[in-house]
């Protein structure tokens, strides 16, 4: 079986990106793959976070995975706190990588962007998100677009690992969704769709009430003209909600084009609303039952439990490659 891991941050809620572009896959690959999904809080913390908040959104980013359809009894769902290792392998990943390396990251380039303090801990994001995956000697990375060069340079640094001290790591591939890698934001389609925008009407939240995603996708910026057709490059904005509309429905771009052929922006924003309500509700639902039943605290702990001891196994290989002295 292949191993799978892959992480949300607990930043905020999640959106309609976060579950089109990841979660949506975690939960396709939970049968066929040893799968390992964790809530990374101790990256959520590279940008500052109210205490109270952090342990509200954590708790809601695990009880969200489950009500997605993960199975706790399939995968292991866990805070990536409840696992020392990832610090501490994170470490080790740290001095492994160049300064260069980190400065060319797009993400750390967006984030740091026209700020005069940013923390040290969003630079050296990366090396931990490495040391996330290659704990558990993960085959498989589901993620969306905006992650694939934190994943090259998680391949870069197992390479470097294992080159330098023996066969340690395996070198992981991404799995990218081909449609809806990159959902963009509802009022600019040249733009991400993303929790931390400043303006809610860019960003359908997965707990948004339905009359509220009916309000953002009817307001949702449309290109020129009026024929609903995918062309990413001259019509952005209705292709990616095309690509929304085809994810939640299981189809293909080419059948929901074909479906809206010489109908207008209208009528399929209409329905395009429709759709995604019938998304998020049965989620929205089993959401609520999961936070009111109190179960996450037990799915967390068991998933804590198998996570440890696969993390715990990986981190002794790797400093002993490294020449720390066993503890004895
Ligand atoms: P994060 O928390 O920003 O996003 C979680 C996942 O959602 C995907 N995503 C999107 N996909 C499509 N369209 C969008 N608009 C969109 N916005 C976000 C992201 O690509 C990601 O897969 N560094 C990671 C968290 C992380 C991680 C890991 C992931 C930490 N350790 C180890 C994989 C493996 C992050 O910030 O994702």
């Amino acid at each position: 079986k292949k191993r799978v891991l892959s992480g949300i941050q607990s930043s905020g809620m999640l959106t309609l990106g976060n579950y089109i572009g990841a979660m949506k896959n975690f939960v396709a690959l939970q049968h066929e793959c040893d799968c390992y999904f964790m809530v990374a809080d101790l990256h959520a913390i590279t940008v500052h976070q109210d205490p109270a908040a952090l342990r509200e959104q954590s708790e809601a980013v695990a009880a969200l995975y489950v009500a997605a359809g993960l199975d706790p009894k399939q995968a292991a769902i866990f805070m990536q706190s409840h696992v020392p290792a990832h610090a501490e392998l994170g470490w080790m990943m740290t001095t492994l990588t160049y300064m260069g390396e980190l400065e060319r990251m797009t993400q750390f380039k967006d984030k740091s962007e026209g700020k005069d303090a940013v923390g040290a801990g969003l630079f050296v994001y990366p090396p931990l998100m490495a040391a996330d995956i290659l704990l558990y000697n993960a085959h498989l990375v589901p993620v969306g677009d905006d992650q694939k060069q934190h994943l090259e340079l998680t391949r870069d640094l197992a390479g470097r690992f294992n080159q330098r001290y023996g066969e340690t790591f395996v070198v992981p591939e991404p799995f990218i969704p081909k449609v809806g890698a990159r959902i963009m934001s509802l009022e600019d389609g040249t733009k991400k769709m993303s929790k931390s925008s400043p303006s809610a009407g860019s960003y359908i939240s997965l707990l948004d009430a339905p009359e509220i995603i009916r309000k953002k996708i009817s307001r949702a910026k449309t290109d020129l003209g009026r024929e609903v057709i995918y062309d990413v490059q001259n019509k952005p904005e209705i292709s990616n909600l095309l690509s929304i509309y085809a994810q939640c429905t299981g189809q293909t771009v080419e059948q929901v084009q074909a479906q809206y052929d010489g109908q207008g922006y209208g009528a399929f924003k209409k329905d395009l609303a429709e759709v995604v309500v019938q998304t998020i509700e049965p989620l929205q639902r089993k959401y609520h039952e999961i936070r009111t039943s109190g179960e996450i605290r037990d799915i967390l702990r068991s998933g804590a439990e198998r996570a440890n001891a696969a993390a715990e196994a990986t981190l002794s290989a790797a400093k002993e490659a490294m020449g720390f002295l066993p503890r004895g």
